[in-house]
């Protein structure tokens, strides 16, 4: 099989660094540390169509990033892009918002279990941002439990004191704990019972460089009910979860109900829009705040949405995800295996996460993915990757392949293993 080379993707490459910060700046450029090493991967993108995407050297690879999320359906999906191409004949950005908004909130508040009411913005961290606010206008209080190694957008609030263009009072009202562990919960809240306004955290653990996590048995209950006793908003970052687990919500897969819900990534197919959910008793506060932005009435992606989560509805695309996702990473294991690589699998089988657990550096891992992705397999060293619907079997039969012959180019450069 022969591998891929990257020219052009290369020369454009120099030429973005000129006129971009970075040339690709933020987590789909090379300084973001998952592109390793960075002269294995592909730069742009040429066209996109179901579970690929094509680089500007015509490179066609098999993608378990799906642009990090948004591709859940398959990439131009036929009913989602005939929604959008009618609501753009109708119009997008007007003065009014359109009807279709409502439209759009009515589907989520029918689809989302604990969700009363809907409210529409852009990107993942606008509504992460919005939870906050929402829960200091319900409270009166000022600061929020997160959860270490969570990541919850690049608004100043989620960054590090020490990351450059972060000062002391972005972070002031942050307390972290680490995942899992309910106790470090409990006596933050037993010392600072008037101060928490919000406990802030994904459904799940999904760090980067390191496993995912689920949630220990009754971790969310416990959790839920602390928040209640102690008046305290619980707020559901399901950004990168959100319809890849369950259509409900991901606090529904979990079996507890939260008083937020943010969402994005898969919410329109790859249309930019994002949402936040919320119950009846924090409609109020959410009326209360000033929160807008230019392009967050566009019409375009609210009919993207419908058609997307009618459809991810329709396929029950959650449970197919999962089963794709099953199929893949469990041979995948049996390939590693057989080559006497352990390859260690966590989180959810629609949102997995990988390693290569023979070497704690993870450079053998970075070795084979690298391979891989030479070879048309398009995956990232240290994120977890995601499924979409339309992988077919073939698709997963060829990765085995891919991953096959990867396994034998890194175990010959390591005869030791
Ligand atoms: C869990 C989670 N929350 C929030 C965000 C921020 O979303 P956005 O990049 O759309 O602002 C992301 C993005 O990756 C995410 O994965």
């Amino acid at each position: 099989m022969q591998t891929y080379t990257y020219k052009k993707n290369q020369k454009l490459f120099n030429r973005a660094l000129k006129v971009l910060p970075t040339g690709i700046y933020g987590h789909l450029g090379p300084v973001e540390g998952c592109f390793v090493p960075i002269s294995s991967y592909p730069l742009f993108s040429s066209h996109a169509k179901g579970t690929y995407f094509w680089d500007v050297d015509g490179n066609r690879f098999i993608d378990y990033m799906c642009a990090y999320g948004p591709n859940v359906l398959g990439y131009n999906d036929e009913d989602v892009d005939l929604a959008v191409a009618n609501q753009m004949k109708l119009g997008n950005c007007t003065t009014s918002p359109s009807s279709i908004m409502v439209e759009c909130a009515e589907t989520l508040v029918d689809t989302v279990e604990m969700a009363d009411w809907a409210f529409f913005a852009k990107n993942g961290g606008d509504v992460t941002s919005f939870a906050l606010m929402i829960a200091k206008a319900a409270t009166g209080r000022k600061k929020t439990i997160l959860v270490n190694g969570g990541y919850h957008g690049v608004a100043p609030w989620t960054q590090k004191l020490g990351h450059a263009g972060i000062c002391e009072e972005d972070v002031a009202n942050n307390l972290y704990v680490d995942w899992n562990n309910y106790e470090q919960v409990e006596t933050i809240v037993k010392n600072n019972p008037d101060d928490i306004a919000c406990f802030l955290a994904t459904p799940y653990h999904h760090p980067t460089f390191t496993d995912s996590e689920l949630p220990s048995k009754d971790y969310w209950q416990k959790i839920r009910k602390l928040c209640t006793d102690y008046g305290i908003v619980l707020a559901i970052d399901d950004v990168r979860c959100g319809f890849r687990l369950d259509v409900k919500g991901s606090d529904h897969f979990f079996g507890f109900k939260a008083d937020l819900m943010c969402f994005c990534k898969a919410l329109g197919n790859g249309y930019n829009f994002s949402a936040i959910c919320g119950i009846d008793a924090l409609k109020d506060a959410a009326s209360s705040v000033m929160y807008t932005g230019s392009y967050w009435y566009s019409a375009m992606p609210f009919a993207a949405g419908i058609a997307c989560i009618n459809k991810l509805k329709k396929i029950d695309g959650p449970k197919l995800m999962q089963e794709k996702g099953k199929k893949l990473t469990n041979g995948l294991v049996d390939i590693a295996k057989n080559y006497g690589f352990n390859l260690v699998v966590s989180g959810v089988p629609s949102m997995w996460y990988m390693r290569i657990a023979n070497d704690d550096s993870l450079t053998l891992h970075q070795e084979w993915v690298s391979e891989c992705v030479k070879r048309g397999v398009f995956f990232v060293n240290h994120h977890n990757l995601f499924i979409n619907c339309a992988l077919s079997d073939e698709d997963i039969k060829l990765t085995h392949e891919i991953a096959d012959e990867s396994f034998k180019v890194v175990k010959n450069n390591h005869k030791e293993i």
